[in-house]
């Protein structure tokens, strides 16, 4: 699994965030080492992990100095002349919060957060920064490498999946989630990504899982986790998500294992 990739996607609240940080950890116990990116402007992967408010990184789009800095432009030059391929391979070591606490591996967080104006694809300095800085992390770097995108289908652009092995979709019992699964796995896959799963989260009747399944479209259902109110009594704490709820941590070791199965079945 070293040198693996995987973005999760799908469309608002419906547990991305919960599966990245959860997989983060089982990840790191394997004694890989794993870096989790936050690249969703809404960036709550910390409090996932249960990282207070205050040691919680900046994210790294919001440092304008830095990125005027690397890219070449001033701080407001929008339209301006700035670097496309800025400098960024010393970031995730120098900006990243260690939160290695399982035996063997190690985890770090890297908060990114996303460009919130005209889309990831926008011609200014920071999104220039914003790609090369996915595009390094996820091309260069030996580790697995979990990435919670943004809700839906506007971050998704070639740039913001380069390198990426495999996407997983979460959906939860709901047609409107489905929906936006199924179309982020066509544009995955126009993009070049091969490997393409899908959770169930917040099942509630066991009916859903295979109500669920008929309806994605060439998408692998990969796990199916259950409603759980301890996962959402976490979220509320502050409290780490890996902790609160047993039943989910082992169905998500399952779906894991079922994600291993698929990229080594379609990646090599
Ligand atoms: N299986 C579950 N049972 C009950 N609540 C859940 C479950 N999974 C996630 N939740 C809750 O649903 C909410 C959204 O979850 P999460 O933040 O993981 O979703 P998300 O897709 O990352 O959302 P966003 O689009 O806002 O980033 C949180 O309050 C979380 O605790
Ligand atoms: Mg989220």
């Amino acid at each position: 699994m070293a040198g693996r990739k995987i973005a999760i996607g799908g469309k608002g609240g419906v547990g991305k965030t919960t599966v990245c940080a959860v997989w983060a950890e089982l990840f790191s116990e394997d004694g890989l080492e794993v870096l989790a990116i936050d690249a969703d402007p809404t960036t709550s992967l910390a409090s996932a992990f249960g990282i207070p408010r205050e040691r919680s990184p900046e994210p790294l789009i919001a440092m304008k100095d830095l990125i005027a800095e690397r890219t070449g432009a001033g701080k407001e030059a929008i339209g301006a002349y700035f670097k496309l391929n800025p400098k960024v391979s010393d970031l995730p070591e120098r900006y990243s919060l260690d939160i290695g606490r399982r035996v063997g591996g190690r985890l770090r967080l890297l908060v990114l957060g996303a460009i919130t104006q005209g889309g990831g694809g926008c011609a200014c300095p920071e999104g220039a920064f914003l790609k090369t800085l996915l595009a390094h992390t996820t091309l260069q770097r030996e580790e697995v490498v979990l990435v919670d995108l943004a809700a839906g289908v506007e971050f998704m652009g070639r740039a913001s999946v380069q390198g990426i092995d495999a996407m997983v979709l979460v959906v939860e019992p709901g047609g409107r989630s489905i929906e936006a699964a199924n179309n982020i796995a066509v544009m995955a896959g126009e993009l070049g990504i091969r490997c393409i799963g899908a959770i169930a989260n917040k099942v509630t009747d066991p009916g859903q899982r295979e109500l669920i399944e008929s309806q994605l479209d060439g998408i692998v259902l990969l796990g199916s986790l259950p409603y759980s109110s301890a996962l959402q009594q976490a979220d509320l704490k502050r409290e780490p998500i890996f902790e609160a709820d047993a039943e989910v941590v082992e169905e998500l070791k399952r779906a894991k294992r079922s994600l291993i199965d698929l990229l080594s079945s379609k990646v090599g």
